[in-house]
């Protein structure tokens, strides 16, 4: 299915070979969305909304408050169910259901720090959840195109400077990136034992650290600097010299609606795993970021180093992203510093009582104003 090593397979379909999110594609399709309580599913649900697809959500309630979910009333333009997908029989009811025609698979735990805490429930979760949710969809009978959402760190970290490539071995260090890894495993399993046959075109999407409006989760390096800096506080930075590609979450997003347009005109030429990360040079240290965030908030906002003993993070982690270049037409349209400052505006803009279900729609068409169509 389109794994040959070092050969390049163009997609050959005009709106997928220009890398462009196609409205007119998403008018009207039945997606079936995991995780879209979650902040980049909050924003996923919120373009295939402004597409006009029809949007079936599954997911836990948001997992933090306030949340994207709630702030952005995402829930308004879509059917949302609250389940578990450790519960295969809720799961394949929500989906069978729904009868979608494609199917985003964003649920997930999706932190390294809490996975150390409960690495069986982050098991049940990233790898059996995956695996309930790709049974469902062999029971379902329109689904054309599946994607799976897994991360940068689903690769066996070398900790070298060069990008990883999507033939490269799967590993994880910890359980969070293990499951990953796992995940792409099952994923690679169902769709050479089961989808092949059914005609269903099953890839996956491994993107980078996502950063944009909208993110409160806990351990993450944006929101815990917004937290500190709204509040007057010194910034604690646990890993100054990381190196993360870090990308604003509409770049990913687009990757994986731009995958699933790609899916469903050439399921043999798109189905396997794709890397959605940053330019190269906007893979940088955290020391890097939280100066200039502490730059654009202003107001004297600072950081100090936490060198106590933290469990093991990579320090090393780049994307190799040629071959959605190349394949898809897909490519980064904001850089890091344009990243920075749109979160910066966001998060002042929701502090100030602004209405963020359209200060987000207007964000959209910022992005898409670089190079992707969103509908009027
Ligand atoms: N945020 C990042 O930097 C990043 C980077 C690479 C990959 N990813 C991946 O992107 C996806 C979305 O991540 P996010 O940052 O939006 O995380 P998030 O925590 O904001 O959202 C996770 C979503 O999954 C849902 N969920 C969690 N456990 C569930 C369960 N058992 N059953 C049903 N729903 C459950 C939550 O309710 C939420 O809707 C995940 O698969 C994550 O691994 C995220």
């Amino acid at each position: 299915m389109g794994q040959r090593q070092g050969a390049v397979v163009r997609v050959e379909v005009s709106a997928v070979a220009a890398g462009q999110v196609d409205p007119a594609f998403w008018a009207g399709k039945r997606v079936f969305l995991t995780g879209h309580t979650g902040f980049k599913g909050s924003w996923m649900a919120l373009w295939l909304q402004q597409m006009g697809a029809e949007v079936t959500g599954f997911a836990l309630a948001a997992p933090t408050d306030p949340a994207l979910f709630d702030v952005a009333r995402v829930a308004d333009g879509m059917a949302s169910t609250i389940g578990d997908i450790r519960d295969a029989h809720a799961l394949e009811a929500a989906l069978v259901g729904a009868e979608p025609e494609i199917v985003l698979h964003m649920a997930a735990q999706p932190l390294v720090r809490a996975s150390y805490d409960d690495p069986v429930g982050t098991y049940a979760t990233n790898v059996m959840g995956t695996v309930h949710l790709l049974e469902a969809v062999r029971k379902a009978s329109d689904v054309r195109a599946c994607i799976v959402v897994t991360t940068d760190k689903c690769y066996e970290n070398r900790e070298w400077a060069w990008g990883y490539r999507e033939d490269e071995a799967m590993g994880g260090y910890d359980p969070y990136s293990n499951s990953k890894g796992c995940a792409e495993l099952v994923t690679s399993a169902y769709r050479r034992s089961f989808m092949v046959d059914r005609g269903i075109a099953l890839a996956s999407g491994r993107a980078g650290n996502v950063i944009g409006g909208g993110d409160w989760a806990t351990d993450r390096l944006i929101p815990d600097i917004l937290r500190s800096v709204a509040a007057g506080e010194a910034v604690i930075i646990r890993n100054p010299l990381a190196i993360r590609p870090w990308q604003h979450v509409l770049e990913p997003v687009s990757g994986y609606l731009v995958l699933a347009q790609a899916l469903w005109k050439d399921p043999a030429g798109a189905a396997q795993g794709w890397n959605f990360g940053p330019r190269d040079d906007d893979a940088r240290p955290v020391q890097w970021i939280v100066e200039r965030m502490c730059a654009a908030w202003g107001q004297s906002a600072r950081w100090i180093h936490d060198d106590s003993m933290q469990p093991h993070e990579a320090r090393y982690l780049k994307l190799d992203i040629s071959r959605a270049r190349a394949e898809l037409g897909w490519h980064p349209r904001w850089n890091l510093n344009q990243a920075l400052n749109s979160i910066v505006s966001w998060h002042r803009a929701w502090l100030s009582g602004v209405d963020m279900h359209q200060y987000c729609l207007q964000e959209l068409e910022r992005f898409a104003g670089a190079g992707l169509a969103v509908a009027a």
